[in-house]
This record gives C-alpha cells, sequence and structure tokens, in this order.
C-alpha cells in the first residue's frame, strides 16, 4: 500500500513536471538528436568514466553534429543541451546569450571567485571596463621587447635539450608562458622572489584544479555542494587552491609595496596589473579581492592556452618539415642574421609565420569548447 502511495506521487510529480516544461519539448522535438543516447539518462550514462573520455567524446560529438547540419540535441538526465559547429550559428548565439553554463563555472568560480570571463554578465561587464583598455595595442607593443627577450632563453633552453633524446616540451613551454604571463601582467622579472620550486608547485596546483573541476563537471553526483564538500576531490582541491591564493597573495603584496612611492599617471613600463590598480582608482574601483580574482584569472587562462597553442604548432612543425622550412627561411631573411634586431621592428613582415600560427590555431584551438546558458529563445 505503503509502495503504491509513493508509486502514484512520483508519477504525479512527473507528470506535473513535464507539463510544466512541455513547451521545451516541442522546441526540441524537431532539432536531430544525439545517436546512441540512453532513455532518460542521455549524455549521463558516460559520467562515470567521462573525464578519461572527454576530448573523445567532445570529438565524437562535433563530428555527429556536423553530421547532422551543425546542430544536436543532447539530454544529460533532466538537462537539455545543443551542440553547435557552424561557426555563424555559434557567433550568433554568444552574442546573444552572454551568460556562461553554470555547471562548468560551479567547478571554476569556487576557485576563481567572479574573475573576469568566468563571472557572472552583470559583474563581467562592469570589469570589462576596465580590462579592456589594459590590453591596448599601445600596451601590448610595449611588451615586444620582453617577449624577444623571453624567447631568446626558451631558445637557449631548448638548444639545451636538443640532442639529448626525447623529453616532454610540456613543462618548459608551460614555464616560459607562466614566465612571460607574470611578467607582463604583474612586471615580476624573472619571477623575481619566486623560486623554480614555487613556479613548478603554481603550475603542478593548476593542473590539479583542472583535473578537480573537470572531473566534477563530468560526475553528476559531485554537483551538489555538500556531497563535493564531503569528497577527497574537495580536500585536494582546496589544498591547491590555496597555494595558488598564497602564492598570487604574496605577488599582489609585493607589487603593491613597490608601487606605493610611483606616481602611476607619469609612470612608464607599466603592466596590465598597474593598468588595473590604475584604472581601478578612477571609476570602477576594483578590490583587493576583486584584484586577486583578475590576476588569478590571467594566469590561469593566459598560461594554459597560450602553453596549448605553443606546443601544437610546436608538434605541427615538426610533422610538416617542408612548412618548417619555410617559416625558418622567412625568419632568417626577415631578420637578415641580425640577433639584436627586435620582434617588434619586424613582426609585421612575418606574414608566414602568422598563417602558420593562425591555421594551428583553427585546427587545434586551445579552447576548444564554449558552453552558454540559453536563457532566452534564439
Ligand atoms: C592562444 C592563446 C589564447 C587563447 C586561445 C585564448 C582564448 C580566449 C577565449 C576563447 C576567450 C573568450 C572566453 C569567453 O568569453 O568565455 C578569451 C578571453 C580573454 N582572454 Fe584569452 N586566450 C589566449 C591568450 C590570452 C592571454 C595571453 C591573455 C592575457 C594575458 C588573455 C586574456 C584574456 C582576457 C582578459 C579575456 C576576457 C576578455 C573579455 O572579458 O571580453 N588571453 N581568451
Amino acid at each position: 500500500m505503503y509502495l503504491l502511495l509513493v508509486s502514484v506521487v512520483l508519477l504525479l510529480w512527473y507528470l506535473l513536471f513535464r507539463n510544466k516544461r512541455r513547451r521545451l519539448y516541442q522546441l526540441a522535438e524537431p532539432i536531430p538528436g544525439a545517436k546512441d543516447t540512453f532513455p532518460y539518462l542521455g549524455l549521463l550514462k558516460n559520467s562515470y568514466n567521462a573525464v578519461d573520455n572527454v576530448v573523445s567524446d567532445i570529438e565524437n560529438i562535433s563530428r555527429e553534429t556536423f553530421k547532422t547540419g551543425g546542430i544536436q540535441k543532447m539530454w544529460g538526465g533532466p538537462l537539455f543541451f545543443i551542440a553547435l559547429t557552424n561557426p555563424a550559428d555559434i557567433e550568433y548565439v554568444s552574442k546573444t546569450c552572454l551568460e556562461k553554463d553554470l555547471l562548468i563555472m560551479k567547478s571554476v568560480r569556487a576557485f576563481t571567485g567572479d574573475g573576469g570571463i568566468f563571472a557572472p554578465v552583470s559583474i563581467w561587464s562592469r570589469k570589462r571596463k576596465v580590462i579592456i583598455p589594459a590590453f591596448s595595442p599601445k600596451i601590448l607593443n610595449s611588451f615586444m621587447d620582453m617577449f624577444s627577450r623571453r624567447s631568446a632563453d626558451l631558445v637557449d633552453k631548448l638548444k639545451e635539450l636538443s640532442g639529448t633524446g626525447t623529453f616532454d616540451i610540456w613543462p618548459v613551454i608551460n614555464n616560459f608562458t607562466l614566465a612571460s604571463i607574470a611578467e607582463t601582467s604583474l612586471g615580476i622579472k624573472n619571477l623575481d622572489g619566486i623560486n623554480d620550486v614555487v613556479v613548478s608547485d603554481f603550475l603542478k596546483s593548476v593542473e590539479e584544479i583542472f583535473k578537480v573541476g573537470s572531473t566534477r563537471t563530468f560526475s553528476i553526483w559531485l554537483w551538489p555542494d555538500w556531497i563535493f564538500k564531503l569528497s577527497w576531490q574537495y580536500r585536494h582541491f582546496t589544498k591547491h587552491s590555496n597555494k595558488i591564493i598564497n602564492i598570487t597573495n604574496n605577488i599582489i603584496r609585493k607589487k603593491r609595496n613597490d608601487l606605493k612611492h610611483v606616481d602611476l599617471n607619469v609612470y612608464e613600463n607599466q603592466t596590465i596589473f598597474d593598468h588595473l590598480i590604475l584604472l581601478s582608482q578612477r571609476q570602477n574601483g576594483f578590490t583587493d579581492k576583486e584584484l586577486r580574482e583578475e590576476i588569478t584569472t590571467f594566469l590561469l587562462a593566459a598560461t594554459d592556452t597560450s602553453a596549448v597553442a605553443i606546443c601544437n604548432t610546436l608538434l605541427l612543425l615538426g610533422k610538416y618539415p617542408k612548412i618548417q622550412e619555410k617559416v625558418h627561411e622567412e625568419l632568417v631573411r626577415v631578420f637578415e642574421n641580425d640577433k639584436e634586431k627586435s620582434f617588434k621592428d619586424v613582426l609585421n613582415d612575418l606574414k608566414y609565420l602568422d598563417m602558420v600560427l593562425k591555421e594551428s590555431l583553427r585546427l587545434y584551438p586551445p579552447h576548444h569548447l564554449a558552453t552558454l546558458f540559453l536563457f532566452k529563445l534564439v
């Protein structure tokens, strides 16, 4: 009797739930559906091993979506997803619906707080007014000499490694991008005051945080905060997140201290961080916490994306020696064997290299998946 009552209540609840969402089902009906999905579970059937398979799953979904005209619907239990692969559709939706998907953002925001790109739109649009001027062409050009110097150091490092057998290039490039971002965004040269152990600690922690973030995103049982907080993943996440927070706090404290005696209005060689402080003083000011969130977001977003782009380009150049030869010829011609020439002087002449980089980014985009929340009909 008791069981019957529970079943009736559950059935009624389910019917009401479906009735409330009938418009969604109507709209979803004509969209082609993903093959190989389980009734009711949908994509969630993959969640037990989703982290291991995430890249191949995304690849498969993209291929299937290409075949169905660039649009495909998918269910993850009660959650409704639409995959898009047509650039024009993606551009339209990403301009119409700016709010990020809460599922993925939940894991990211636990770490970055409301840092720029990861923040809800209301916060992001206010912060953007401060951040975007810090990326003006004039400011970016002022970093060219630093990029040249750091790139020359990287070449020396790679020369040392060449001929020593196979080696993993990822940590070398990842260290290089972190050091470059730290110098341009924070003005920390040679990561002074921060030794190699701290740098590799930072990178290790970033990696661990990404791992926990993707595990949580693709593990339905870790979505509720209270369950996540009981898990070993949460303890692991907190340990690494605290490490990064400490490192960034130290960087910010040091930088703020250095800037105390400087009039930022007349100060040359400003970094992005200097600009954020300067622009903050005028309007839409950032609090210390917000500054830390922005810097953490910069360091995370810029280090990994740039390192992935460089590594993929190097791999492609290794795979296609004829293209590599052409890039080399252009560099020799443009630099005319003059090692003193700065990258700044020749940037616009490196046309072939520019095409190679763009093709590498097109084939292997470091940021290959964006999830947005559809809050209205598009
Ligand atoms: C190859 C390397 C990079 C790739 C592929 C890349 C990709 C992206 C993408 C896809 C977005 C849009 C994100 C979104 O709206 O969800 C973005 C935004 C952003 N990126 Fe990058 N990025 C790269 C390097 C960098 C670097 C080196 C920096 C700075 C130090 C940087 C700073 C930013 C900032 C500040 C935004 C937010 C802009 C806004 O609020 O509109 N990125 N990036």
